[in-house]
């Protein structure tokens, strides 16, 4: 304990010691008081997991865990050294480590909840992608030039199933496997993620081709296929080496529809059971298809996508997000030159450094484009953000100015890429979240 008896907080990451003079603080409350970023994608409601720590030291000056606390490390076999930050009060000095870095990590979280031994059956979207010409460029291109290409190539091509809380099953070979909707969910949801994903690849791609790609004469093409269907998942191996893996027809379907693409000429094919799981009318469908797939005795019929029939707001801000945050801190000081400029008296309302304030802000940004796809977890999100707002005294007039100079720099970071549809799609985002966040502002 310090001199004023106020328990002292060690982060072991980033060796950083905080006192903790609010006994009335959650573990998480003392983070954010103190501009330690810590994921709390459900704001503190003991829902989402992301606020998970490691107790090093000082494991009994923690308060018991609460009844929720308990039933979701039961479910998800935790020892008693991993606590949830927001339902944990410090008592006396402790030393913990967060354990979930980037919204990227959350989805693999769902894997948690899938069976040790014997696999599960569940009903899930499997999508399949293979590209084409990629071994061809490591081949003919120096050592340095692929690693960075395979670097970006790997992101572009991951983010589109992260942000549609798919998770990634595997990368073999020329072949990435996406898996949406492993830990339940609506069927119609799952489905349309899995495609909302596929259209993000497929146009990650494209500009890939077009503005990174040009110098290498070389051109990455790409088959996607989708299919939905009951396969066994599970954590299954040797027992000192489990893995998780899916199983069964499906998964091998999703595969034969995705070689498809190679006879059909297309680049996005889906099963009927996809096609069907969503309303009509969702996909903009191009050509259909009824071949017999190897290892079928039937007929499977397939539908080539070329699209959403309506603007869909979240793929049009997801595949401009790797775009705007290229360069972030430009992001960032843009946007608060702007907003000080509106509105001078604001700059004292920030304690934290510009740059650090900055990648915060662009932090929570790709935070909120990742948990669209969770709405359960970003409605109290957005609640808690709105509250500790009012805390750093951010008034109702404050939201208007934040929410014009994000947009004057969106579009000026968008350049050649900015357009009224991706426009309007920013802007009625932000008007969701500001309207949320002021709801709970004082
Ligand atoms: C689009 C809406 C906004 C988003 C997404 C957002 C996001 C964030 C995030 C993630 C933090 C980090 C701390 C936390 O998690 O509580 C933060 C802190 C902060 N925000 Fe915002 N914010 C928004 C609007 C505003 C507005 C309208 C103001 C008013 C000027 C503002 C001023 C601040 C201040 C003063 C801090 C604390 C900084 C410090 O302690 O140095 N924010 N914001
Ligand atoms: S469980 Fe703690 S923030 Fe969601």
């Amino acid at each position: 304990m310090s001199e004023s008896t106020h328990p002292v907080i060690t982060y072991t990451g980033i060796n950083q010691e905080v006192i903790c003079e609010d006994p009335d603080a959650t573990l998480l409350e003392v983070s954010i008081s103190n501009q330690i970023p810590h994921l709390h994608e459900c704001g503190g409601n003991g829902q989402c997991t992301t606020c998970r720590v490691r107790v090093i030291d000082g494991h009994s000056n923690l308060s018991p865990r609460t009844m929720k606390e308990h039933e979701t490390a039961r479910l998800r076999k935790w020892d008693p050294s991993i606590r949830l930050a927001c339902q944990c009060y410090p008592k006396g000095d402790v030393s913990i480590q967060r354990l979930v870095w980037t919204s990227s990590e959350v989805n693999k979280l769902q894997l948690e909840m899938l069976p040790d031994g014997d696999a599960e059956e569940r009903a899930i979207a499997i999508l399949f992608c293979d590209i084409r010409n990629f071994t061809k460029m490591a081949v003919s291109n120096n050592a340095f030039d692929v690693a960075h290409i395979l670097n970006r190539f790997y992101t572009v091509i991951g983010d589109p199933i992260l942000f549609n809380n798919g998770v990634i099953y595997q990368y073999v070979g020329d072949e990435i496997i996406g898996l949406f909707g492993v830990s339940g969910g609506l069927k119609e949801k799952n489905c349309t993620d899995a495609v909302r994903a596929a259209l993000g690849m497929y146009y990650a791609i494209e500009r890939l081709n077009h503005l990174e790609l040009v110098d290498f004469d070389i051109r990455i093409q790409m088959g996607i296929g989708i299919n939905f269907g009951k396969a066994f998942i599970g954590h299954l191996g040797h027992p000192k080496h489990k893995q998780f893996a899916v199983i069964g027809d499906p998964v091998n379907t999703a595969s034969r529809i995705q070689n498809y693409n190679k006879v059909a000429g297309t680049h996005l094919l889906v099963s009927e059971s996809i096609f069907k799981a969503v309303p009509e009318g969702t996909f903009d469908i191009g050509q259909e298809f009824q071949p017999q797939l190897a290892g079928h005795e039937h007929e499977t019929k397939i539908y080539e996508i070329k699209g959403f029939k309506n603007p869909d707001i979240k793929l049009a801000l997801q595949s401009s997000m790797d775009y705007l945050l290229r360069n972030e801190d430009e992001f960032a000081s843009q946007f608060y030159e702007r907003v000080f400029e509106k509105s001078p008296e604001t700059r004292s309302l920030f304690k934290k450094n510009m740059k650090d304030q900055g990648r915060l802000l662009t932090h929570m940004l790709g935070g909120i484009i990742y948990s669209m796809s969770r709405p359960e977890n970003l409605d109290l999100g957005l609640k808690f953000l709105g509250e500790s707002h009012s805390k750093y005294g951010v008034t109702q007039a404050h939201y208007p100015i934040v929410m014009e100079s994000l947009m004057e720099t969106i579009e000026d970071q968008l350049g050649e890429f900015s357009s009224p549809e991706l426009l309007n799609a920013w802007r009625e985002t932000l008007t969701m979240v500001t309207d949320q966040m002021r709801h709970y502002s004082h």
